[in-house]
């Protein structure tokens, strides 16, 4: 099903002109890496709070609170200069098992976030407001640095992984 999608897709003009205009991949390309530094700093951030690793000064809800909804806007520009790099060339991608890892854990990744927020939208205290997180706030925090780097991983192996 997949090697069909990928069929059609390469005989799409939106496909053909993404490989015809030189610009548009190296772009792309530029903009997933720069949405990529505003994901992973901004989750280092929140994450090592939470784990109490540093920024004691600021407490982890008010560090997530300012962190995390930019990685909502940065991960939307990811999906769609990814989605340009993949109508492009789409063998590359939707074939590779690395970008179907990468994938599952994005959506991993995306759950563990919206389990932070909303944690710390529900009961700040046990997330670390006025004092240290509890420990399935620590978990979380873990886990999130995990699936985020792993993530980070497995994009730049895409291209080592041919499908
Ligand atoms: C939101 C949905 C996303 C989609 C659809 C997507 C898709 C893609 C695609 C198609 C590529 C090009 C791979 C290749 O052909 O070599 C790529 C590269 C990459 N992606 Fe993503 N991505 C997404 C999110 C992310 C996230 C959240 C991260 C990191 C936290 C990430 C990190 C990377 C890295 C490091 C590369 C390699 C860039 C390079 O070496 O030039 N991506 N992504």
């Amino acid at each position: 099903m997949l090697a069909a999608l990928c069929a059609w897709l390469e005989k799409t003009p939106l496909s053909a002109a993404i490989q015809d205009i030189g610009w548009i991949i190296p772009i792309s390309q530029t903009v997933h890496i720069l949405a990529l530094a505003v994901v992973l700093s901004s989750i280092v951030f929140v994450d090592v709070r939470l784990l109490g690793l540093g920024a004691w000064r600021v407490s982890a809800p008010a560090m997530a609170r300012r962190f995390l909804p930019p990685v909502w806007f940065a991960v939307a520009v990811m999906a769609v200069t990814g989605a340009i790099l993949i109508i492009g060339e789409p063998r590359r991608d939707l074939l590779n098992p690395v970008f179907q890892i990468k994938m599952l854990l994005l959506v991993a990744a995306l759950v563990v976030t919206a389990v932070i927020q909303a944690g710390i939208a529900a009961h700040p205290r046990a997330w670390g407001e006025g004092g240290p997180a509890a420990w399935p706030a620590r978990l979380a925090a873990g886990l999130s640095l995990a699936v985020w780097l792993a993530i980070a991983v497995c994009g730049r192996f895409i291209a080592y992984f041919m499908g």
